[in-house]
This record gives structure tokens, sequence and C-alpha cells, in this order.
């Protein structure tokens, strides 16, 4: 993305901790001016203070609740806005529902939904014609690789974030805007205490720290990459699972299909 005749401005979904404050530290260091967009008005106003002391940048902060539709069509409006231009969406802020799929609270699976899919579509959708028309700018969906099994709906969700990532970066090829999806393994934030999730110890060895996590994405966006998984190891596993032969998975399930009931009418 060639820098603009102005500072650069990005809008961090999901900055008040975690990935999201990674995101927001590491964007601020390097310049840009920052929207910060999250419910956590305190903490959204505590952060922006401390950027825009420590790096002589702008921070406004938008705070929204990006499950509910007004909120997130308020933050479209934002990035519609051509006198004040985005030039880098980070589509961060996410939560996990951690609950039996069957029997569960419906309303926590919707706002999950809301927050994981359906903002990062409105947002998307809100910002691409801007940039394309400004011949520059960079979308981040922070995806995961959880999206690459079958592991609940947080992880449908997270497929559908990759994969609609993927489509939109063959959309924006050769406009000078580029979209990549971040899919980070096990990282340390407030994501699973949140959640009220015990990772258990085995998973030590595959934790990721959040900043050099988001240092490589921001390379990985330099070089217009569409996927962005932080580690060697993570890289190995979803190489992995990408490459398995038609042994895999969805093979199966057909095959198995196949089996019980024979041929298809449409045979
Ligand atoms: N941690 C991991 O192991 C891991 C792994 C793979 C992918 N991810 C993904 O990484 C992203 C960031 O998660 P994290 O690990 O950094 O978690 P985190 O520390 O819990 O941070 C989540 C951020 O999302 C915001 N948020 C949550 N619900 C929101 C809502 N309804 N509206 C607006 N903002 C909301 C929170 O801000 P407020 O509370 O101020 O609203 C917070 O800033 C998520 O998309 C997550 O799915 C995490």
């Amino acid at each position: 993305m060639p820098a603009p005749d102005r500072r650069p401005v990005a809008l961090v979904t999901g900055p008040t901790s975690g990935i999201g404050e990674s995101f927001a530290r590491r964007l601020a260091a390097e310049g840009h001016d920052l929207v910060l967009v999250s419910r956590d008005r305190g903490r959204l106003d505590a952060l922006a203070a401390s950027l825009a002391a420590r790096h002589e940048v702008a921070c406004e902060v938008l705070p929204a609740d990006l499950s509910r539709r007004e909120d997130v069509l308020r933050v479209a409006e934002r990035l519609r806005d051509d006198e004040r231009p985005v030039d880098l969406l980070v589509n961060n802020a996410g939560l996990g529902v951690n609950q039996r799929f069957v029997g569960g609270d419906l309303d926590a699976e919707l706002r999950q939904l809301d927050v994981l899919a359906t903002a990062v579509l409105v947002l998307c959708h809100a910002a691409a014609p801007g940039m394309v028309a400004r011949g520059r700018g960079a979308v981040v969906n922070v995806s995961s690789v959880a999206g690459f099994g079958p592991m609940g709906s947080y992880s449908a969700a997270k497929a559908w974030c990759t994969s609609f990532t993927e489509h939109l970066a063959a959309t924006l090829r050769g406009t000078g805007v580029t979209a990549t999806a971040l899919c980070p393994g096990f990282v340390r934030t407030e994501f699973h205490s949140r959640a009220g999730m015990d990772v258990g110890a085995r998973t030590s060895g595959w934790w990721l720290d959040s900043d050099d996590l988001v240092e490589d994405c921001l390379a990985d966006v330099r070089r217009g990459r569409v996927l962005s998984v932080p580690s060697r190891r993570y890289t190995a596993l979803v190489a992995l699972l990408a490459l398995l032969p038609p042994g895999g998975y969805r093979a199966r399930l057909l095959s198995a299909g196949r089996r019980r009931t024979g041929t298809s009418r449409h045979d």
C-alpha cells in the first residue's frame, strides 16, 4: 500500500485488549492515526489518550457493540466518509461462545455470529469502494486456524471469515487494495478467560504472543499476502490440513453417505 500524502488512518475493531490492542499500538508506533471501535468506552478513552501522548497521532474513539446492527451501521458510515478516508480496516473484534450447541442459548450464538461474520461483511462492504476509488488500501480480517476444521459454531464463523476474505482478495486484485485473513492459533489474550474456557496444559508450546503475530501480519499485508498464519508450527498444521488427500473428512462424509444410501436419483 503506497504511502498517502497525509498520515495513514487505520480503523481497528476490538482494540481494548489482546490482538486488537497490539494492532492499535503497533500501527500508532508506525505513525497511523486511529479510529478505535469496541464497547468499553473507559478502556477506549484510556488507550486513545496513551497512544496520542506517546506517538503524537490522532485517536478517534467510536464506541459500538458490533453484535447490534444499528451500531455496525454507524461504524460503516464512518468508513464511507470520503472526507476522512480510512486506509486500513482491521476487523478484529471477537468472542467465543463456550457452550454446547444443542440446547444452548440461541441469543449468545447469534451475538457471536453477528460479531464474527455479519459485522465483518458490513464493514468490508462499506470500506472497499472508497479504497478502490483511491487506488490503495488494505483490509485485515482476524480469523483463526479453528476455521480450518469442524469444531463448533465459532470455527464455522471463522471458516466463513477466511473464505470470505479469500474471495474479497480475489475481487480486489489489480485495484491496489488488498485483503488478508489473519489465522492465529492460541494467543495469550483475554479471549479464553472472557469465554470461561479452560484450555488446559496440553496446549503449552502452542501459545503465540500477540505483538509478534501482529508484526508478522503487517509484514504479510505489505507483501499482499491473502493468508497470514503465524509461526512455523501453525503454518505446517494448516498446510497439512489443506493437503489432506481424498481421505480427508469431507470425502469420508461423502462416501459414508453413499455407502448408506446407494446410488442417488441423480446418478
Ligand atoms: N486468543 C486466541 O487464542 C485467538 C485465536 C485465534 C483467533 N482469535 C481471534 O482474535 C480476535 C481478537 O481476540 P483476542 O484474542 O484479542 O480476544 P480479547 O482479548 O478478548 O479481545 C476481544 C476484543 O473484541 C472486542 N469485542 C468483543 N465483543 C465485542 C462486541 N460485541 N462489539 C465490539 N467489540 C467487541 C473487545 O472489546 P470490548 O470488550 O471493549 O467491546 C476486545 O477489544 C477475535 O476475532 C478472536 O476470535 C483469537
